[in-house]
C-alpha cells in the first residue's frame, strides 16, 4: 500500500520504517526540515537502538521517501497516518492543535478516497473532529462532494522509546478503532506479517484505551513507590516485597521497580490528559490525582534524602548519572533527573552530569552552570554524591575501585536501585537506594535495635 505518515517524531519515523519493512510504500512528512534534510541523508534524527540501520535498509530498497512537501505525496496515498506530537497544555489537558493543523492541511489538498489514521494520543472525541476538520476543509476547497470518500480511524501507538522497532515489530496487541468493516480490513491488511492479536474496537474506545493503558502502568510506578516509601519506615526491603508480589501473576512483575518516579513524553501528559479528559465529562478521577501527586513527591523526597546526607547541598559537589527519562534513550521530555537536576541548583549544588546520549538534548533545559563529563568517572570525579538517575547498561560496567579512587566521599544514591544487586558496600562505598533502610545489601541489613 501507499503509505503517507505526518510527523517523523518517535512515533511517525519507528512506524514508518516499520511499515516500509512490512513491504509498504512510505512516504514520511515533517515541518522540520533539518530534520527531514537529515533523513534524506540517511542521519537519524534521535538515538534509538537500530533505528540507524533501519532507515539504510529501507533507503537503499526505495520503500521510503522523506519530504517536507505534502502537496507532492497525498494523491498516491491509501492511507495517510497523523503522528504529530500532543502535548499538555498547563492545565494538563492534551494540546492537540498539531493535529488539527494537519488536518486542515491534508483537506485543503485532498481529492481522492483515503482512510486517515491517527497515531498521536488524542483525547476521546479528537478522531471525529479530526474528520471534521478534514472534510470542512475539502468543502472549502470546492470539494464537497468527494468529502464522504474519507474515513478516520483510530490506531494507538504502544510502542516504549528504547526498545521502540522490537516493539513496532512485535507489539503486545494491535488496537484498531474504525467506523466500518472495510476499514477494518483494510488496516489488518496494512498490518499484514504482524504477529500481534488485534483489538477491533470503536473509534472512542481505542482513544480511551491508549490513555487507560498508560494510566495504569503510572499507577503502578506510583503504588509501588508508597510502598517503597512505607518499607523504608518499618525497616522492610521494597526488593523482597516485589519479589514476592510479582511471581503472583494477578500482579506481575512489570513496573513494580521503585525509585525517583516516572517521567518521559508520555506517562506524565497521558495521566494528566486522562485526568482532565475525565473531569471534562463530569467525572473525578481520584485515583489518578493521588498517582500525580505521589509521583511529584519522590523526587523531592529523593532530594531531601540527599540533603540530609550531606548535612546540606549549598556548593556541595554532586554528580548525576543519566539525564534521559530512562536507559536507552535521549529523550529528555519531562524526565525526573532533569527536574532533580534543577532542584540541586535551586539549593545551591555545584553539579556535573553525564548521560550515554542525552547530553545534547538536556543543554536545553539546563543551567549554563551545569558541568558535562566526557565519561561516567569523569563526572564523579570530587563528587561528594554520584546521584544515578537513567537504567543505562553502561552504569553497571564501571570500575568500582576508579569510581571510588577519583570521588571525594565514595556515596551513591541509587534514584532506580539500578546497582542496587551489585553490593557497592563491598567496594566500599555507602550505598542509598528507594524502599530499603540500610546502605547494606538485601540480606545483610542490620538488625533493627
Ligand atoms: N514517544 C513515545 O514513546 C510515544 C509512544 C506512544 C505514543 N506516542 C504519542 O505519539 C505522538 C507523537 O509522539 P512523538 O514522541 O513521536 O512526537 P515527537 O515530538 O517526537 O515528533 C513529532 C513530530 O511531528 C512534527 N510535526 C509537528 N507538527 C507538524 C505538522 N503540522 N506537519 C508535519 N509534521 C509536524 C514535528 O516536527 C516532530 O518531528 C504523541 O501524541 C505521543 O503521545 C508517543
Amino acid at each position: 500500500m501507499n503509505l503517507v505518515i505526518v510527523g517523523t517524531g518517535y512515533v511517525g519515523l519507528v512506524s514508518g520504517l516499520g511499515f516500509a519493512k512490512l513491504g509498504h510504500q512510505v512516504a514520511c512528512v515533517d515541518t522540520d526540515a533539518g530534520r527531514i534534510a537529515r533523513l534524506d541523508l540517511g542521519e537519524a534524527p534521535f538515538y534509538e537502538p537500530g533505528l540507524k540501520e533501519r532507515l539504510d535498509e529501507m533507503q537503499q530498497a526505495g520503500r521510503v521517501v522523506f519530504t517536507t512537501s505534502l502537496s507532492t505525496v497525498l494523491p498516491n496515498a491509501d492511507i495517510v497516518m497523523i503522528a504529530v506530537g500532543t502535548p499538555a497544555r498547563p492545565t494538563g489537558e492534551a494540546d492537540v492543535g498539531a493535529v488539527f493543523s494537519v488536518a486542515d492541511e491534508i483537506g485543503s489538498l485532498l481529492a481522492h478516497e483515503v482512510l486517515l489514521v491517527v497515531k498521536s494520543t488524542v483525547p476521546v472525541g479528537t478522531n471525529r473532529q479530526v474528520l471534521a476538520h478534514v472534510r470542512a476543509a475539502m468543502a472549502q476547497a470546492g470539494r464537497a462532494d468527494k468529502a464522504e470518500l474519507v474515513t478516520i480511524a483510530s490506531v494507538p501507538e504502544f510502542l516504549a522509546e528504547g526498545r521502540a522497532l522490537a516493539d513496532f515489530d512485535r507489539p503486545t496487541r494491535l488496537v484498531i478503532g474504525t467506523d466500518t468493516e472495510a476499514d477494518r480490513l483494510l488496516l489488518d491488511r496494512l498490518h499484514e506479517g504482524v504477529e500481534a492479536p488485534r483489538v477491533f474496537l470503536s473509534v472512542e474506545s481505542a482513544e480511551l484505551a491508549k490513555y487507560a493503558a498508560n494510566a495504569l502502568l503510572a499507577t503502578k510506578i506510583s503504588f509501588i513507590n508508597e510502598i517503597a516509601n512505607v518499607a523504608e519506615r518499618v525497616g522492610a526491603d521494597v526488593r523482597d516485597v516485589v519479589r514476592s508480589m510479582s511471581l503472583d501473576p494477578r500482579i506481575g512483575p512489570h513496573f513494580l521497580q521503585p525509585g525517583v518516579g516516572y517521567g518521559g513524553s508520555c506517562f506524565p501528559k497521558d495521566v494528566a490528559g486522562l485526568y482532565q479528559m475525565a473531569g471534562a465529562s463530569g467525572y473525578d478521577f481520584k485515583l489518578l490525582s493521588a498517582v500525580i501527586e505521589v509521583n511529584n513527591r519522590q523526587r523531592e523526597r529523593f532530594v531531601k534524602r540527599l540533603e540530609e546526607a550531606l548535612g546540606g547541598l549549598q556548593k556541595r559537589a554532586v554528580a548525576v548519572w543519566g539525564l534521559a527519562f530512562k536507559g536507552n534513550t535521549d529523550d529528555v521530555r519531562e524526565s525526573a533527573a532533569i527536574d532533580i537536576v534543577q532542584r540541586l541548583f535551586a539549593r545551591g549544588a555545584d553539579v556535573t552530569v553525564y548521560d550515554p546520549q542525552a547530553m545534547d538534548p538536556a543543554r536545553r533545559h539546563l543551567s549554563d552552570r551545569v558541568q558535562y563529563a566526557a565519561t561516567a568517572v569523569d563526572a564523579a570525579a570530587g563528587a561528594e554524591a554520584l546521584l544515578v538517575l537513567a537504567d543505562w547498561i553502561e552504569f553497571r560496567a564501571v570500575s568500582w575501585s576508579t569510581l571510588k579512587g577519583v570521588m571525594l566521599e565514595p556515596r551513591v544514591f541509587d534514584g532506580r536501585n539500578w546497582l542496587a544487586d551489585l553490593d557497592l558496600p563491598s567496594f566500599g562505598f555507602e550505598y542509598h537506594g528507594v524502599g530499603f533502610s540500610s546502605g547494606l545489601p538485601a540480606g545483610r541489613q542490620a538488625p533493627r535495635a
